[in-house]
C-alpha cells in the first residue's frame, strides 16, 4: 500500500482530494491559526479543513497566500454552518469574503439540519456555478444519506464524520463506499480522549511510532481522508511523519476492535 503525504484520492466527480489534511477547529483566528496553516504546509500537507463556524477563515486564507504556493495546490473545505440554511449562497460569499478566494474546493452541510436536502440544491447550483468545486455533506448518518439520495440528483463527494478506532462505523465505511462517497474522519486523535489508552500504547511501541500517529495511520490504511487538528508545529510535524511505516493486518484488525461507539464530538444518530 504506498501511502505518501502527497497522495490523492479521487472524488466521484472527478476531481482530487488530499489524503490527509489540517484541521482548525479551535484553532484560534489570527496569529495562532496562521502559524499553525503555514507549519502544516510547510510540512507538506496541502489540505485545511475549516468552517465558517470556527471564526478562523480569514486566518486561513491570510496563511495560504503567505505560503507562496499557488492557490491551486491547495485543497480549502469550508462549511455551512446550521443557521446559514436560508441561503447557503450568501453564506458561500461569506466565507470566501473572508478566505479572500474565488472558489472553495469543498463546500460541506456541516450538520444534517432539517432544511438540509433543500440547501443541498442550492449547494448544486454553487458547483455548477464554480465557486464550490466540490460538494458534500457532515455528520450524515445511512438514514440521512438514502433520504438525500432519494430527493436529489447529486451524490455527495464526501461525507466528514467522526472516525477513529473507538468510533469504528464500518456499517457507514460499506454504505459510502458502495455510493462512491468518500469518508472524512474527523477528530481522528479522539481529540485526545485515548491517547493514553494502553492498549494502543502497546500497538504505538510495537512501531516506534505515537499513539496519534497509529490512529492518523489506522485512518489512511481504511482509505479514510483524515484531518488531525494541532495548533502545535511540533505536533503538526508529527502527524505527517506517518508515511515510514505500515500497520500489519493483524495489527489493524485488533485496532478495529477497538470499537466502543466513542463519540468525543456530536451525536447525529438522532437528527431528525
Ligand atoms: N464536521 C464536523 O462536525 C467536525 C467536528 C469535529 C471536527 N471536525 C474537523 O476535524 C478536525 C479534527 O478533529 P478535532 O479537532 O475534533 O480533534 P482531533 O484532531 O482528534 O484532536 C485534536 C486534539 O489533539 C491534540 N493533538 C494533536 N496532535 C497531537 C499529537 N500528535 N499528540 C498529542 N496530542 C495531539 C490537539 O492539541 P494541540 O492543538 O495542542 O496539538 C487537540 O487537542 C477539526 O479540527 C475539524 O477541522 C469536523
Amino acid at each position: 500500500m504506498e501511502l505518501t503525504i502527497a497522495k490523492k484520492l479521487k472524488l466521484n466527480d472527478g476531481r482530487l482530494i488530499p489524503q490527509l489534511g489540517l484541521g482548525v477547529w479551535q484553532t484560534r483566528a489570527g496569529p495562532t491559526c496562521e502559524a499553525a496553516v503555514l507549519a502544516a504546509l510547510e510540512a507538506g500537507y496541502r489540505h485545511i479543513d475549516t468552517a465558517a463556524m470556527y471564526g478562523n477563515e480569514e486566518s486561513v486564507g491570510a496563511a495560504v497566500r503567505a505560503s507562496g504556493i499557488p492557490r491551486e495546490g491547495i485543497f480549502v473545505t469550508t462549511k455551512l454552518w446550521n443557521s446559514d440554511h436560508g441561503n447557503p449562497e450568501r453564506a458561500l460569499e461569506a466565507s470566501l469574503r473572508k478566505l479572500k478566494m474565488n472558489y472553495v474546493d469543498l463546500y460541506l452541510i456541516h450538520y444534517p439540519v432539517r432544511q438540509r436536502n433543500r440547501s443541498w440544491r442550492a449547494l448544486e447550483a454553487l458547483q455548477a456555478g464554480g465557486k464550490a468545486r466540490s460538494i458534500g455533506v457532515s455528520n450524515f448518518t445511512i438514514t440521512h444519506l438514502n433520504e438525500l439520495l432519494a430527493e436529489t440528483n447529486t451524490v455527495p463527494a464526501v461525507n466528514q464524520v467522526e472516525f477513529h478506532p473507538y468510533l469504528y462505523q464500518r456499517e457507514l465505511l460499506d454504505f459510502c463506499a458502495r455510493r462512491g462517497i468518500a469518508v472524512e474522519a474527523y477528530s481522528p486523535l479522539t481529540k485526545g480522549a485515548r491517547l493514553k489508552d494502553p492498549k494502543l500504547i502497546g500497538i504505538a511501541r510495537k512501531y516506534s511510532k505515537s499513539t496519534a500517529q497509529i490512529l492518523i495511520r489506522w485512518a489512511l490504511q481504511h482509505g479514510l481522508v483524515v484531518i488531525p487538528k494541532s495548533a502545535n508545529r511540533k505536533r503538526i510535524v508529527e502527524n505527517a511523519d506517518v508515511f515510514d511505516f505500515e500497520i500489519s493486518a493483524a495489527d489493524m484488525q485488533l485496532l478495529d476492535g477497538f470499537n466502543e461507539n466513542l463519540r468525543t464530538c456530536w451525536d447525529p444518530t438522532d437528527a431528525p
